[in-house]
This record gives structure tokens, C-alpha cells and sequence, in this order.
């Protein structure tokens, strides 16, 4: 045969036969996969050698075994959700232990040059009914993991009338992540878990969520930097000034300061993925900020800068990422997007009284609920409570049509992850104990009222004058819950020796 032919005949086999052909295609000059840096305000990853070369709080972490989006999630161009249902657990498991022991993306493989990136990364986290359904029956240590979400999501606040049919009761097995920079490339990825796992599996949900445009890249629906305050883990590279650094076994089951020890020996370097569809109504937010502008001190504000003041105390942080603890008159964007300065503050400060003082930053803001810094500065609250956040804006741009009408037309919001060795300390206390509680954080003398941005209940939340701490303001609910599910997101080594056994 000529070469000519043989080249001919040796694609047309691989067009049809793999359709796949992108995993063989390393990316050269034109990424595929962007990897953190990339977007404003986030610091640089560690290199596999400087973490391996430190003590991970004694324990060296095997990278290689660890599913990427745990440590090295934060944001993706573009991220694929696939919630399936397992048909056939035999047939399921056979597809699995290939495709768990050469396709699931390890953090090392996340770390490494670029030149040596996949196009894609796919981790696979399996819920309880999940690791039912394939037989992995050990008690993982975590009751409402055990549960699931829907049994949790009245504690929580949530209206389950407004949850996808999907996620009501405990139909979904396990969810693929696959993340790129582009969509056709997570399409592919889909497709070839389709080809391969036929009718081992049901896909009962898909989500596509993406980085929004240009400058609005890194941040959320309603407009501000997303992203930029995670803790890290001892040994994983060096901390950011002001940025927690906890126990390896805050996040990694099984690791040092994991609390739980009654954990099978499989569960070793997972860790629980808490998945959120929460849907944003975005020029609903806008128009109450407009209609419920502050003043500051001065009052010298426009509407619009009285909005955009309102706005920046319900998070927290201005739209650029600056905490306004530290500028908290004004947005600054040098402050927002350098990773050394954006995370270096507690909310203390000589002469302010912690008990009193919201001049700089409500005691509701919402970073303050979710990572009261001042408590775990002062000694009130250990690093238990931490977790990594992952996820991703799904959804289109607000349309004009959708601002003049003051009015979501197309669901938008944030894919919310978030990763944690115990549901109950990480996610469920920020939510539960801390958003939704009208008293949280403790120790302050000034009515605190609910989360502005997350918190559930009555939405009665105070401090957001700047002028006069006392006024109360009943807050429209922007942030619905669409519901979602507890996963465990297994090492490697889980999944092919345990869950594919
Ligand atoms: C649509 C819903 C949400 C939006 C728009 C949102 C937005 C934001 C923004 C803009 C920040 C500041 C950027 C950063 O610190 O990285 C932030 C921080 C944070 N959020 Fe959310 N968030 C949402 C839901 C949640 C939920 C459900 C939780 C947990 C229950 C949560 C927990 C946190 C935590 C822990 C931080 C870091 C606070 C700090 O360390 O200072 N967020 N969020
Ligand atoms: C690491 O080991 C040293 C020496 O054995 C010990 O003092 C220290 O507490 C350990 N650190 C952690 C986080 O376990
Ligand atoms: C499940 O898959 C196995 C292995 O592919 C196959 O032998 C078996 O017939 C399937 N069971 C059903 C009920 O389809
Ligand atoms: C997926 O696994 C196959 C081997 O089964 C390998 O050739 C391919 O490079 C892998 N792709 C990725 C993205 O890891
Ligand atoms: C998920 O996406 C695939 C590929 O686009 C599509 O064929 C399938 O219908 C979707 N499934 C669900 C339940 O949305
Ligand atoms: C790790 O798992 C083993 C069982 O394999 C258990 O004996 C040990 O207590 C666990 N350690 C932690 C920190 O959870
Ligand atoms: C408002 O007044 C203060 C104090 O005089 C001044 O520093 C600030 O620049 C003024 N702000 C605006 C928006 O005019
Ligand atoms: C903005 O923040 C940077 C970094 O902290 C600081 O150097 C600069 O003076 C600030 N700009 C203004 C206008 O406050
Ligand atoms: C949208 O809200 C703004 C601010 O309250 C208001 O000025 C405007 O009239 C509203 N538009 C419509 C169509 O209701
Ligand atoms: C402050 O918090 C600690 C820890 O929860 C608590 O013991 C103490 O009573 C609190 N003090 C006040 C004044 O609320
Ligand atoms: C502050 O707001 C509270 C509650 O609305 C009100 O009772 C009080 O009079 C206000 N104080 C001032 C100084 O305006």
C-alpha cells in the first residue's frame, strides 16, 4: 500500500473508531487547558518537586493518586457536570477499572508542564446510593454524605420545589467532571464515556457551566472576583500572605487532623465533593441594590455608587476582588487582583472594637459569614471549618431585554464544589450553622441578621449602612437553590481496587 493510502485508510479507521481522537493530541502552542493562574487574583500552583520535596504535614501526599479538581479546581474555561445513574454495576465496574486507572486526572498530572497536559481533565465522584449500587458498603464515616442532599436540603433552607427533578431523592449515582478550555473537547469526552459505558449507566443530568467573557473572566453572575480566598494544605506549596493554610485532613479523608478516625482504609486521600446548582437572579440584585443605595459618611454618593457601596458590604469585597476591609470606601483593582495582598487581612485593626465596629465590613458580609477570619484570628474557632471551593458560572450573559425588565429570563448562576474531609464542618456549617443563622458570628454586640448573598430563612440581615449599623434590611432571596448532591470523590487507587472490584 502507498503511504499515501495507508495515511488515508489509518484516519478514516481512527474517525471512526475513536471517536475520542483528541486524547491522543497533546496540546502544543494552543492550550486546552487552562490551569490556575489564569485568571485575576489567584496565586501561582506549586511544581509536583516543591510539594513532594516538603512535609504535607508529615504526610507526603501521593499526587499521582489524588483527583485533580481538589486541590487544583478553582476555575475552568469550561467544565462538563455528568449526573448518571448506574443500569448495570458489572458492567459499569468493568468499564471503570480501565478507564479510573488511565483517564481520571490526578493532581500531578494537573502540575505538570503544559506540554504534558491532557486536553481535558476528568475526576468521578460517586454519591452514596452511588457506592451502593457497586457494592462498597463500608460506613465512609459522614451521615448526611449517607443521606444525601435531598434529605438534607429542608435543614438547609432550601425550597425543593425548586429543585431539578434530577437531584429530588437519591436517583443520582455519581457525577463526571470534565473540564477544557473548550466545549467541543467536553462533548468529545462525554461522548466517549457514552460509547463506553452504553447501557451500563442513564446520563439523568447535565450542567455546562463556563467562565463569563473577557474582563468579567474569574467572576460570578452578579459580578464580583470569585475564587480568590481557599485555604491550602500544609506542604502544598507556599501560603499567600493572609491565606489559611490547614491540616492536610481538612480536605483529604484519612490525612492528618482528618477528625473522623473510623474510616475504611480505601478512603484514604478522598474527599467529599458538595455539588450546589444555585440558580442567580442577577438584575433582580441589581435593581435592589439601586433601590436600597447607601450613603457613606460623607454623603457625597450617587445612586449608582450608593448601589455599588451596598453591594460591595453584602459580599464583602468590591466586583474587583479588594476586600473592603482593607479599602472599604472605595473599589481598587490593584488591591483586588494581586494574589499578595488580596487575602491579607482579618478584619482587626488598632482602636476598632471587634464587637462593634462594621465601618470596614459588616459582620453579615458574606466572606465574613462563610470565613469569620476575626474569630479564628482571636482563638474562637479552630481551622475545622475550611473548604475548598471549585466551581464555575453556568449560564449566558444577562441579556438587555433581561436588565430593562429588571427580570431572569435564562437560568444562570454558579455550579457550586466544594471539597472537605467533613460535610457537617465545612460546607453544611458555612451554610447552616453560620449564613443562616441570624446570630453568627458570635461574640458581636450589633444585631447580625442572615448572609445578605446565601443565607436561608428570614432574610433579615443588618449592618449594610455604613451609617447606621441598627437599620435592618429584608433582603430579596438572588441565590436559589436548584438542589444538588453529597459526592465522595475517591483516590485513583479507590477507584480501580475498590469501587471497580
Ligand atoms: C451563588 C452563590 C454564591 C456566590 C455568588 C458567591 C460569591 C462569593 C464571592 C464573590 C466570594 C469572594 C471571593 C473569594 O473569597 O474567593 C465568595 C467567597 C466565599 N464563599 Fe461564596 N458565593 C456563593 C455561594 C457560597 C456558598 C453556598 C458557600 C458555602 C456554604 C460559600 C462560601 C464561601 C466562602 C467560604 C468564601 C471565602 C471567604 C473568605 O475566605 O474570605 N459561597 N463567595
Ligand atoms: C510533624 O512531625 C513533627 C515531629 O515528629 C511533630 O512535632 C509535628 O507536630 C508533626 N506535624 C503534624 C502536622 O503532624
Ligand atoms: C450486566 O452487564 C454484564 C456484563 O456486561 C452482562 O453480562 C449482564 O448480562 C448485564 N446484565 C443485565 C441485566 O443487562
Ligand atoms: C485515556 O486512556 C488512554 C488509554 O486507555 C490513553 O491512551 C489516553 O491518553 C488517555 N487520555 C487521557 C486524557 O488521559
Ligand atoms: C446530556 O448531554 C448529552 C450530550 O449533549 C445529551 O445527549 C443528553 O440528552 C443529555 N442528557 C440529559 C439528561 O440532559
Ligand atoms: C486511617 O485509616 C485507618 C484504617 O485504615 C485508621 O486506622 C486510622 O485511624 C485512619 N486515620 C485517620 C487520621 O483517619
Ligand atoms: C466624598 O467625600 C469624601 C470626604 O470629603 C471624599 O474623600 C470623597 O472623595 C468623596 N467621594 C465622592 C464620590 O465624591
Ligand atoms: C490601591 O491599592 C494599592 C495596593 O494596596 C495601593 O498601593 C494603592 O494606593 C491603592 N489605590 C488607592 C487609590 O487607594
Ligand atoms: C428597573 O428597576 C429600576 C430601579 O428600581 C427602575 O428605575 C426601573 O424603572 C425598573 N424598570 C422596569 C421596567 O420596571
Ligand atoms: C465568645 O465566644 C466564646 C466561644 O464560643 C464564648 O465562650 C463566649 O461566651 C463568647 N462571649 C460573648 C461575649 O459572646
Ligand atoms: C438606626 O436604625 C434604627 C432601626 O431602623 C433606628 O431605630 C434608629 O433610630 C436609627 N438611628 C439613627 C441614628 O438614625
Amino acid at each position: 500500500m502507498q503511504l499515501k493510502h495507508f495515511l488515508a485508510a489509518t484516519t478514516a479507521f481512527l474517525a471512526i473508531s475513536q471517536p475520542t481522537l483528541a486524547y491522543h493530541v497533546k496540546r502544543s502552542n494552543h492550550a486546552m487547558l487552562t490551569l490556575p493562574p489564569a485568571f485575576p487574583g489567584q496565586g501561582p500552583l506549586p511544581t509536583v518537586a516543591q510539594v513532594q520535596s516538603s512535609s504535607a504535614g508529615n504526610d507526603t501526599l501521593p499526587l499521582v493518586n489524588i483527583q485533580g479538581d481538589i486541590l487544583v479546581g478553582m476555575k475552568k474555561q469550561k467544565e462538563l457536570f455528568v449526573f448518571f445513574h448506574i443500569n448495570n454495576a458489572t458492567a459499569f465496574k468493568s468499564v471503570l477499572k480501565t478507564y479510573a486507572a488511565t483517564n481520571i486526572t490526578s493532581i500531578s498530572t494537573l502540575l505538570s508542564a503544559p506540554s504534558a497536559q491532557p486536553l481535558a481533565f476528568v475526576n468521578l465522584a460517586f454519591s452514596q446510593a452511588g457506592m451502593t449500587a457497586l457494592g462498597v458498603t463500608d460506613d465512609i464515616g459522614d451521615s448526611v454524605f449517607t443521606a444525601g442532599q435531598f434529605s438534607d436540603a429542608s435543614a438547609l433552607g432550601d425550597d425543593t420545589s425548586n429543585w431539578e427533578s434530577a437531584f429530588q431523592g437519591t436517583n443520582i449515582d455519581g457525577v463526571f467532571l470534565i473540564g477544557s478550555d473548550e466545549d467541543t473537547i467536553t462533548a468529545q469526552y462525554q461522548a466517549d464515556l457514552e460509547t463506553k459505558l452504553g447501557d451500563a449507566w442513564t446520563v439523568v443530568y447535565n450542567l455546562t457551566s463556563s467562565v463569563r467573557p473577557d474582563d468579567e473572566a474569574g467572576h460570578e453572575h452578579f459580578g464580583y472576583l470569585d475564587g480568590i480566598s481557599n485555604p491550602t494544605i500544609t506542604g502544598f506549596g507556599d501560603a499567600l500572605p493572609g491565606q489559611s493554610v490547614v491540616d492536610p485532613g481538612i480536605i483529604l479523608a484519612n490525612r492528618t487532623g482528618d477528625p473522623v478516625s473510623s474510616r475504611p482504609s480505601w478512603a484514604l486521600d478522598g474527599s467529599f465533593l458538595v455539588f450546589r446548582k444555585l440558580k442567580q437572579l442577577v438584575p433582580e440584585f441589581n435593581k435592589w441594590t439601586l433601590d436600597n443605595a447607601i450613603q457613606n459618611s460623607a454623603g457625597n454618593l450617587t445612586t449608582e455608587e450608593g448601589a455599588t457601596l451596598l453591594g460591595a458590604r453584602m459580599f464583602g469585597r468590591w466586583k474587583s476582588g479588594a476586600p473592603i476591609d482593607l479599602s472599604p470606601d472605595a473599589d481598587n483593582s490593584t488591591l483586588g487582583t494581586d494574589p499578595e495582598l488580596n487575602n491579607n487581612f482579618n478584619y482587626i485593626h488598632t482602636g476598632s472594637d471587634l464587637t462593634t465596629d462594621e465601618s470596614r465590613c459588616p459582620f453579615s458580609a458574606h466572606v465574613r459569614k462563610t470565613n469569620p477570619r476575626d474569630l479564628e484570628a482571636q482563638g474562637l474557632l479552630t481551622d475545622l471549618n475550611h473548604a475548598i471551593r471549585a466551581g464555575t458560572p453556568y449560564g449566558p450573559e444577562v441579556t438587555d431585554a433581561e436588565s430593562s425588565s429588571n427580570t431572569t429570563q435564562t437560568d444562570r448562576g454558579l455550579a457550586f464544589v466544594e471539597y472537605q474531609s467533613v460535610i457537617s464542618n465545612g460546607f453544611r456549617t458555612q451554610q447552616l450553622i453560620w449564613a443562616n443563622n441570624a446570630n453568627f458570628p458570635f461574640n458581636k454586640s450589633e444585631s447580625i441578621g442572615l448572609d445578605p448573598v446565601i443565607g436561608q430563612g428570614t432574610r433579615i440581615t443588618y449592618g449594610l449602612s455604613e451609617t447606621n449599623y441598627s437599620e435592618s434590611y429584608s433582603v430579596t432571596q438572588f441565590v436559589v437553590s436548584n438542589g444538588g448532591e453529597y459526592f465522595f470523590s475517591p483516590s485513583i487507587t479507590a477507584l480501580v481496587e475498590t469501587f471497580a472490584a
